[in-house]
């Protein structure tokens, strides 16, 4: 049977094991995904072993989706901009093959599981490390009005938005009130809440989270309490899994459903 895994390191409580199976069952392919310690000195022949051996795919987490991204013979244009990869894959002529589904992910929860359009939308992205570098180009393809980056150690922000062509600011510069404003800073995973303003949200403001968790996060909390709705992170989990599946298959597995089932079994 055609074999699948994961490699991050920790890996243990990986979600997508279980994710591709249901997958595999709801679109009825034949594959088996399994999770993978990845060693911090030898990432690269462990990758290499994995598809000698005859394995068709592998996604990367953290931390290796930038040495992912250093191995790989063929980049998608997302994975170049991301500079970090998710998805391996091997071609015929044994050519590995990286792409980052992360961003499309996260783009295709927001507009397709939560309805809400992202073009000509004042946007607001918070944070400036992997996360959101990984899901700017999937982003700006939606045509936003416009995009500000706004980071606590600004010169990162400022880095991005030039590479990207967007605009950049400090959470203090901040003005006025935005369409969406998405969270893709590690603060929330810690309980922290970046010094956002009050004034950042408008009657018509949306707010997601690239994080989630069992209880609402504490950036949607934020927005809640300001009159405001969003949603989490756990769509994009399970859309960037969609995405590598549809890369490996050519199928493209149906998402909502299993959020739902996802979100009753953390209760
Ligand atoms: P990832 O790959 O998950 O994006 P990262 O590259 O370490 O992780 O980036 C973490 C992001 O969260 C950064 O934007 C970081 O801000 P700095 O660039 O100023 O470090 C942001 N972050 C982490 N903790 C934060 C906190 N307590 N308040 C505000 N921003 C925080």
């Amino acid at each position: 049977m055609d074999q699948y895994a994961v490699v991050g390191n920790p890996i243990a409580h990986s979600k997508s094991p279980s994710i591709h199976a249901h997958f595999a069952q709801q679109t009825g392919q034949q594959m088996v995904y399994s999770t993978l310690l990845g060693d911090e000195v030898d990432f690269e022949a462990q990758v290499r072993d994995f598809f000698s051996k005859g394995g068709k795919g592998l996604n990367i987490t953290v931390p290796f989706k930038e040495r992912a991204f250093a191995m790989c013979d063929i980049l998608s244009k997302r994975a170049k901009q991301a500079g970090a990869v998710n998805t391996l894959l091997m071609g015929k002529n044994g050519d590995l093959f990286g792409d980052n589904t992360d961003g499309v992910g996260m783009v295709r929860d927001i507009t397709q599981n939560h309805g809400q359009s992202l073009k000509d939308k004042r946007i607001l992205l918070i944070g400036a490390g992997g996360a959101v570098r990984g899901v700017l180009e999937p982003l700006l393809n939606e045509q936003p009005e416009s995009v500000i980056i706004a980071n606590r150690t600004v010169e990162k922000a400022q880095a991005l938005a030039e590479h990207f062509d967007c605009l950049a600011s400090s959470f203090e510069a901040l003005q006025g009130d935005f369409d969406v404003i998405i969270n893709g800073t590690s603060a929330s995973l810690s309980g922290h809440l970046p010094p956002l303003k009050d004034e950042l949200i408008g009657k018509q403001t949306w707010c997601y989270d690239m994080m989630y968790g069992k209880e609402r996060t504490i950036f949607l909390q934020w927005a809640y309490e300001r009159g405001v709705t969003g949603a989490d992170g756990l769509g994009m989990l399970v859309g960037q899994a969609a995405e590598s599946f549809y890369l490996w298959r050519q199928v493209r597995p149906e998402t909502a459903s299993l959020v739902d089932q996802m979100r009753q079994q953390m209760k």
